[in-house]
């Protein structure tokens, strides 16, 4: 008769503790990093090299980077909405496979959160594809955490697209 063991537990012991994640707000230096999340996330349109650098440059203070002892493990790129000045878009977050389930998605909309306060934006928004249950709870937990109400209607549909995108339901989260 094999022994029992408790996998999960014992390599969950054995594991070297996870290195303390920052969040910060990005500078330029941050753009190819950026890219490079953002290209290896799976899920999302992968912008020019070039616009994740501007974007790091111009939108740093609605933007922010998770780090894990100085490597940059995550990152969310927004922007204040010019035609609604109460509204923070959220434009793409990413986390890096192997950092998946730590909560800094959350983390990392709770930065953005913080952000939105300073500006005096009430509302968050972003648009997520009908399949993408890991954005969708993310987006779930950060309107939690705030006792904030979460509204999703039709954002844009996919005849938008020039290619075979899926269409993005908007979500808005509100007042924080
Ligand atoms: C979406 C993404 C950023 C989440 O990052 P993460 O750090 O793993 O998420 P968190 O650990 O903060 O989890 C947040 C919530 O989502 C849930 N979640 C995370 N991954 C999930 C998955 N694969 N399936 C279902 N739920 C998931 C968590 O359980 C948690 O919900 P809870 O608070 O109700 O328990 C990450 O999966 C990713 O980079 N995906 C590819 C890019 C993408 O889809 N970006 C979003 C569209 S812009």
């Amino acid at each position: 008769m094999p022994t029992s063991h408790a996998p999960h537990a014992a390599s969950r012991a054995e594991r070297p503790p996870e290195p303390r994640i920052r969040i910060e707000a990005p500078s330029a230096k941050d753009g190819a990093d950026l890219w490079r999340l953002a290209r290896d996330a799976g899920e999302l349109d992968l912008n020019s090299p070039y616009s994740y650098l501007l974007w790091c440059r111009d939108f740093s203070g609605t933007s922010v980077v998770a780090r894990a002892g100085g490597q940059a493990v995550g990152f969310v790129t927004g922007y204040r909405r010019p035609d609604s000045a109460e509204t923070l878009f959220v434009w793409q977050v990413a986390v890096d496979p192997a950092y998946r389930g730590q909560r800094i998605g959350v983390r990392m909309l709770m930065g953005i959160g913080d952000a939105a306060k300073r500006l005096g934006c009430r509302y968050v928004e972003a648009t997520v594809t009908p399949g993408n249950d890991a954005s969708a709870r993310m987006f779930a937990s950060f309107a939690r955490a705030h006792g904030a109400p979460l509204a999703r209607t039709e954002g844009f549909e996919s005849t938008l697209f020039p290619d075979n995108h899926q269409p993005e339901d908007l979500i808005r989260i509100g007042p924080l």
